[in-house]
């Protein structure tokens, strides 16, 4: 076993911790809050936001969308330079922190900020990052991902930068309230993909990372099973199950496969489909292809995850497809576009991006994509 673990993010979790914001950034600080389309200014979290900073210096960048766009985004890499801004506050989800990542790392950088995310430009410096989180699914307020869609192509790509780990992240369940079902089916959808990534692979022996990915799993089932009786402790227990999916934690030194959020990538790039959707649509048939590869560790899931009485692949594949459609998921891509070059496509973006042998041991290639695929269009 080996790895090197540090993840810098002091967590501020617990109701009413938005406040704290004031004691984590240093007074001498140009504050850039950025956000998404409105629903902080709905939800009171705006408003708690500017009371914390009211003995700041600060700037507001509004509007990032879902699926977050380089287009809006150097938008505000140039509004933070001319206000010379020296931290950023990411207040939202996914889409604003993974957006803020973004400005924080593109800021010093001269050149066309979509270098970063080719690969062209690897960031040596970027500005100092907190969040505030209000929708629990991808993590982001912990880890050093960020994905961003290129609007012009229609393309999503990520990209890590050891800079990007916001310095703080407060994590208020309470703010989760104002979640369409739609959002909080997504964040448990998201954090059980994440925590199947690095989980439904191959038999490797780490045992601490192989039952904490179990108890998260079995968490995330309690909360889809009881989603229609939410109480205090359903949101807290899925923003702090989301987190720890995807905070590194889970996944140190153990084979991991990713391939159902590459795939998902291209559908939402180009349908914008919410990244969750593309994963509850994809893995169940990914899994279905690729179940002699993964078989092992499907039986250890329904046996340790599940509890199924009759354990098989195609059990623990049918059970993990009925919490997504249990939680009122489409499992079709059809029924979000009626593009008839669905797979030619995805393909197509897949190879440009690099993607030409991947999962856990490089055996998925464009026959197997499109095998995939022609389960889920
Ligand atoms: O934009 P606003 O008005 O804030 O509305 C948002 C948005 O419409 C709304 N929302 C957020 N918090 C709310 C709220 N509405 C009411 N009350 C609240 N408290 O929810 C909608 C979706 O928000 P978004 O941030 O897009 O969702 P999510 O957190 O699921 O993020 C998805 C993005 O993260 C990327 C995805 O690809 C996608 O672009 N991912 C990032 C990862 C990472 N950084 O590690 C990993 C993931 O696998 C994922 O790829
Ligand atoms: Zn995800």
């Amino acid at each position: 076993m080996n790895f090197r673990y540090q993840n810098p993010t002091l967590i501020e979790f617990g109701q009413g911790k938005i406040s704290e914001i004031s004691s984590l950034i240093s007074k001498t600080k140009r504050v850039l809050v950025v956000y998404g389309g409105g629903s902080i200014k709905s939800n009171g979290v705006y408003e708690q936001v500017s009371k914390a900073l009211s003995s700041f210096v600060w700037f507001e960048f509004g509007g990032v969308e879902p699926n977050p766009t380089v287009e809006t985004l150097n938008k505000a890499v140039v509004f933070a330079r001319e206000n010379q801004v020296d931290f950023i506050l990411a207040v939202g989800g996914g889409s604003v922190i993974d957006g803020s990542k973004y400005i924080a790392n593109a800021f010093f950088y001269e050149g066309e900020g979509w270098d970063i995310l080719e690969g062209k430009h690897t960031p040596t410096r970027a500005l100092e990052l907190g969040a505030v989180l209000t929708l629990a699914a991808t993590g982001s307020e912990s880890n050093t991902g960020a994905v961003i869609t290129k609007k012009q192509t229609k393309e999503k790509r990520f990209f890590h930068s050891a800079f990007s780990y916001p310095k703080f992240a407060i994590m208020d369940p309470d703010v989760l309230k104002s979640l369409s079902q739609r959002q909080l089916a997504n964040g448990v959808i998201d954090s059980f993909v994440h925590t199947c990534e690095q989980y439904l692979t191959y038999k490797h022996g780490l045992l601490a990372q192989d039952y904490y990915a179990e108890g998260i799993l079995r968490a995330l089932v309690e909360l889809a099973l009881s989603f229609d009786n939410r109480d205090d402790l359903w949101y807290a227990n899925l923003m702090w199950l989301a987190n720890q999916a995807l905070n590194g934690l889970i996944g140190l030194g153990v084979p991991q496969d990713w391939a159902t959020h590459y795939i998902g990538h291209e559908l939402s790039g180009l349908y914008g489909i919410d990244h969750a959707r593309t994963l509850a649509i994809i893995q169940p048939n990914l899994l279905r292809v690729l179940k002699e590869q993964k078989s092992e560790k499907l039986l250890q899931m329904g046996e340790n995850v599940f509890k199924l009485e009759n354990n098989t692949v195609d059990n623990v594949i049918n059970t993990i497809e009925n919490i997504y459609k249990t939680l009122g998921v489409d499992l079709k891509i059809s029924s979000y576009t009626e593009d008839k070059d669905i797979k030619e496509k995805v393909i197509n973006l897949l190879i440009k991006h690099g993607f030409t042998h991947f999962g856990e041991k490089g055996t998925i290639d464009s026959t197997v994509v499109g095998q995939i695929l022609d389960k889920s269009i």
